[in-house]
């Protein structure tokens, strides 16, 4: 099987999902696939940089506005060292979080400002996963998980379950705009169970 690949992970905070890509990088490195695990926000030393602006502090720090600069940002930089020159050398790329984040948490959780997100994406993002899971979960569930990490990370987290149960909203509403490359995956099971779901599609998918 040839690399260049890129599946992206996404879901509310404490749905999963890097658990999940992990194991599915491991699977695949298992089959003799050179895989690139990274992050959003994140993934680049620049973009880690912008990481600790958006995930620390305040919840009321930055605009929704000034957000999809600073995420669209990190993407940018995140695309251009890390992700594009991995597909070129023909490796799968497993990205915790990607643009879909932006269009859910920005564009549609935070405030409407899906125009916005869309038309900043199309002019300095333009890239899209070849495949999307989407790991969904009770948001009262998944919220006390992340809270009980304790990561310092939590400006997401402190806008409280009414903006997670909007998140999902949007995740489920993205699924349906993007049904090609988006996969629905009930994370409400065992870890072992969601992963045999994914492993499945993938199978699938690479056949
Ligand atoms: P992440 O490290 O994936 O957090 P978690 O493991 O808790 O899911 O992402 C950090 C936070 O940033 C998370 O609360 C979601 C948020 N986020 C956005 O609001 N917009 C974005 O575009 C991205 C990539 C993340």
């Amino acid at each position: 099987m040839k690399g260049g690949f890129f599946i992206t992970f996404e879901g509310i905070d404490g749905s999963g999902k890097t658990t999940q890509s992990r194991l599915l990088a491991t699977l695949l490195r298992d089959y003799g696939q050179d895989v690139l695990h990274t992050r959003e926000p994140g993934g680049s030393e620049g973009a880690e940089d912008i990481r600790r602006l958006l995930v620390e502090g305040d919840p009321n720090r930055w605009s929704p506005e000034t957000e999809i600069l600073l995420f669209t940002a990190a993407r940018r930089d995140h695309l251009e060292r890390t992700i594009r020159p991995a597909l070129e050398a023909d490796q799968v790329v497993i990205c915790d979080r990607f643009a879909d984040s932006t269009r859910v948490y920005q564009g549609a959780a935070r405030a409407e400002l899906r125009t916005t997100v869309d038309r900043l994406h199309d002019l300095m993002i333009a890239k899209e996963p070849d495949l999307t899971f989407i790991i969904d979960m009770d948001p009262e569930i998944a919220l006390g998980r992340g809270l009980a990490r304790h990561s310092g990370e939590d400006r997401f987290e402190d806008m409280g379950l009414g903006f997670q149960e909007k998140l999902r909203e949007g995740f489920l509403g993205l699924a349906k705009q993007f049904p090609d490359r988006c996969h629905v995956i009930d994370g409400n099971q065992s870890p072992a169970s969601v992963s045999g779901e994914i492993q499945t599609v993938v199978e699938q998918w690479l056949s």
